[in-house]
């Protein structure tokens, strides 16, 4: 799949799943920016890329941050075509225990992050009649999970606005989709014990955890021209765990 002449920003992509689409997104031919509040990684990542590949140092939820790291990628690599929401977090807890705090913090960066950056560049890719929006979403917004009532609201949340946003912007060739990973193995399942591994697998009817490449190769799919026809959906990229 040829993303040729292509400009992609990748937010959270200095790790995990965010740096397997950038890399997935580059070896197809688009130019890439990672967009990452980790100072430290975010250059590094973007370097073992690739040399054209540019990092930039923003926290998602800040709105003069993203607007000025957005100003800078238009100006140096020019006007962005695909934007992956992928910068998410977790603070996990029983609701019981969840403070008002880790709720906020949760939603801020799952949800109003994805605003943010949508709201930031639908403007342009409407004006060019060509953009392709994908959210990174999780099997937990389609079931809910015991523990995780902030990050399942945040990512149910993410496919209403898929939705919305999708209908909003169709008629000038803007497709927005929704991608629901299962468990992929990162830095956000390593903390998973053994057993709790053994317990998964045994519902995942593939048999094994996912990969970020097993995302990334969904997210190159979308912002294809072979996903032309595709807007509004919900791609569950988990093995066939649910279904
Ligand atoms: P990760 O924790 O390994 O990486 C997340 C990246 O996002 C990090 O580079 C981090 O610095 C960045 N980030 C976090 N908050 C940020 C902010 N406020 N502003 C800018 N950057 C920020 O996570 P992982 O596992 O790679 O997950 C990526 C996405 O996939 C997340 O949205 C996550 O919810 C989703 N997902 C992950 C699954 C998994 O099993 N790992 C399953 C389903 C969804």
């Amino acid at each position: 799949m040829d993303l040729m002449g292509k400009i992609a920003l990748v937010t959270g992509g200095s790790r995990g799943i965010g740096r397997a689409i950038a890399d997935a997104l580059h070896a197809a031919g688009a130019g890439v920016a990672i967009l990452d509040r980790d100072a430290e990684r975010a250059p590094i990542t973007a370097r073992e890329i690739g040399d054209d590949v540019c990092a930039m140092i923003a926290d998602v939820t800040n709105p003069d941050q993203v607007a000025s790291a957005l100003a800078t990628v238009e100006e140096t690599c020019g006007p962005i075509d695909i934007l992956v929401n992928n910068a998410g977090v977790t603070k996990d807890g029983l609701l019981a225990r969840m403070s008002s705090d880790d709720w906020d913090a949760v939603l801020d960066v799952n949800l109003k992050g994805a605003f943010l950056l949508t709201k930031a560049v639908a403007r342009g890719m409407m004006k060019r009649r060509w953009g392709r929006i994908i959210n990174i979403s999780s099997v937990v917004g389609l079931m809910g999970n015991a523990g995780q009532a902030n990050y399942a609201a945040s990512k149910a949340g993410l496919i209403g606005f898929t939705k919305s946003v999708a209908r909003e912007l169709a008629s000038r060739n803007v497709l927005v989709n929704a991608i629901a990973p299962g468990f992929i193995e990162t830095d956000m399942t390593a903390a998973l014990t053994e057993a709790q591994r053994d317990t998964l697998r045994a519902q995942i009817p593939l048999g094994r955890l996912g990969q970020g490449m097993d995302i990334a190769r969904a997210v190159v799919f979308l912002a294809s021209d072979h996903a032309d026809y595709i807007t509004g959906q919900v791609l569950v990229v988990d093995g066939g765990m649910v279904m």
